[in-house]
């Protein structure tokens, strides 16, 4: 009877272990922004689809004239990776620092927005994903406008 007992325990236990473990692996939680946004080769793409509309909007591309964008590309793949809990560490300057000479107004930050969420259409990343990754770039709006209107 107590070796009867034992076992059923035994079973249970696996069974409940087993099951915890794969609801640990499916659930979304468990999925960085990072992975779903395809990762380094899928964050590569989305910001060089930005920086291509970026230097062709009439609306922002004056302020790239005089930028090393193979250092803006690389660093904001880094950021972005950070920004979406990828394994990777930004080695750039700081958004403050940055952005404060340029003169950058509100209007032109949503233009930079709106050309990366043209961008990551381009790409095939779903809706959901855009708005996350916008979301978590906006609170950096408040270091990157430094001009009015
Ligand atoms: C969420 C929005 C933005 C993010 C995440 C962002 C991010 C960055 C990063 C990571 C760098 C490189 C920093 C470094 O050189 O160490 C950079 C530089 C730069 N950003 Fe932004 N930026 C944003 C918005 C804008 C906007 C709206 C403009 C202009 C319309 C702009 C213009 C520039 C320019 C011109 C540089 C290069 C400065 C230089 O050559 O030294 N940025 N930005």
């Amino acid at each position: 009877m107590r070796i009867r007992l034992l076992s059923c325990l035994t079973v249970f236990t696996l069974f409940f272990s087993m099951a915890q473990s794969a609801l640990t692996q499916e659930s979304p939680a468990a999925v960085t922004l990072y992975a779903e946004l395809g990762e380094n080769a899928g964050i590569s793409q989305i910001v060089d689809h930005m920086l291509a509309l970026a230097l062709q909007d009439a609306r922002i591309k004056d302020s790239f004239r005089d930028s090393n964008l193979k250092r803006l590309a690389s660093l904001l793949k880094e950021q972005f990776c950070v920004l979406s809990d990828g394994p990777c560490r930004y080695s750039g300057d700081g958004m403050k620092e940055t952005h404060e000479g340029l003169q950058i107004t509100s209007a032109q930050f949503n233009a930079l927005a709106e050309d990366l969420q043209i961008a990551m259409e381009q790409v095939g990343i779903a809706s959901r994903l855009q708005n996350r990754l916008i979301a978590r770039l906006a609170p950096m709006k408040r270091d990157i406008v430094h001009a009015r209107p």
